[in-house]
């Protein structure tokens, strides 16, 4: 039985998944596979790279998937937008940064307007720009993000406008997650981790291998992958990473991290074209305690809708 919910509705996708628009781990053909498996797929603008762009989409193929964008970048070079919206994305997701400025242009080409909001504050600034949809990211999520958790700030924004489709992100790893977001007030899901470790991942292998090995105990949130990439992110955020030596030996001394940039500068650099993970930062949630497999990416699907049935059904019975 599928889940009919305002998000399958208003995007005419079969299930209530999406997969979130990760930094080149999510690139057209795990889009595409998504899409395929009847959620949908968003390819990761990221920090704005329009050449991974360019044929991020053609890779896509026939797939009707759409592209999300690090807000805060994509003001530091518009055009991208443009790029995007040529090959008529059927959604474009802004996250990390004040939407207001590209909401029209977003909507006038047609495409549906998801924000991803960290806080109830940002959720209000959503909606007056005229977000479709509003995507609640808690703590528990890989890459950027805040503090606030999933289980809190889905059921506040819920209550706040009960008008708006509600996606949860941040720990949704499996049908037992897609399950609780519904109960939470969610009509569905954005699922990011879980997809890294699917086999049409981009993400590097060598990193995918540390995801299926980790716990989410090994996860913490830094600034440390940011000052190492001398990436400028506004105050408020930090990146859920699984830790590594780079964070041991990091985590506490950020300032004199930045101090050392001309010596860590090209070694970091080094270790991301290397696949060395013990340096290079794998961005990834708290949900990596709860994945240990590499299947195809419509499996995950697949699997994520059948344990949430079975969750439900199993809750029901609970209720007597
Ligand atoms: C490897 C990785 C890269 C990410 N890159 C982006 C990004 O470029 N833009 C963005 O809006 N969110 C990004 N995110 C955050 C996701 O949009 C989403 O909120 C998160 O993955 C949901 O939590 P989960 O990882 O527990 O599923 C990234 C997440 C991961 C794991």
């Amino acid at each position: 039985m599928p889940f009919v919910t305002r998000l399958t509705e208003r995007l005419g996708i079969e299930h209530p998944i999406l997969l979130a628009p990760m930094d080149r781990a999510a690139d057209g053909r795990l889009a595409a596979a998504v899409s395929h498996a009847g959620g949908l797929g968003l390819i990761g603008g990221g920090y704005g790279d329009a050449d991974w762009l360019r044929l991020a989409f053609p890779a896509a193929g026939n797939a009707r998937v759409g592209c999300g964008f690090i807000t805060w970048r994509l003001a530091e070079n518009p055009e991208l937008l443009d790029l995007a919206l040529a090959h008529r994305p059927a959604a474009l997701m802004l996250s990390f940064g004040d939407p207001a400025p590209f909401a029209d242009r977003i909507k006038a080409a047609g495409a549906v307007l998801i924000c991803q909001v960290q806080t109830v504050a940002q959720a209000r600034q959503a909606v007056e720009a005229g977000a479709d949809i509003i995507v609640a990211q808690g703590t528990e999520a890989g890459g950027h993000g805040a503090s606030r958790s999933t289980f809190t700030l889905v059921p506040e924004i819920a209550d706040g406008w009960p008008d708006i489709v509600l996606v949860a992100a941040g720990g949704v790893a499996d049908g037992r997650g897609l399950a609780a977001a519904l109960a939470l007030g969610a009509d569905g899901v954005l699922v990011g981790t879980r997809f890294c470790a699917a086999e049409e991942s981009g993400m590097h292998p060598n990193a995918r291998q540390r995801i299926l090995q980790a716990s989410g105990d090994d996860t913490v949130r830094s600034r440390i992958f940011d000052i190492s990439r001398d990436l400028d992110w506004p105050a408020g955020y930090t990146g859920r990473v699984i830790r590594n030596d780079h964070s041991a030996r990091w985590l506490g001394r950020e300032d004199e991290l930045a101090r050392s940039m001309d010596e860590v500068r090209p070694a970091y650099a080094r270790a991301r074209e290397d696949g060395d993970f013990d340096m290079a930062g794998v961005h990834a949630g708290e949900a990596v305690g709860i994945i240990r497999d590499l299947p195809p990416a419509g499996e995950i699907v697949a699997r994520m809708i059948a344990e949430a049935e079975a969750t439900i059904a199993r809750m029901a019975t609970l209720a007597r």
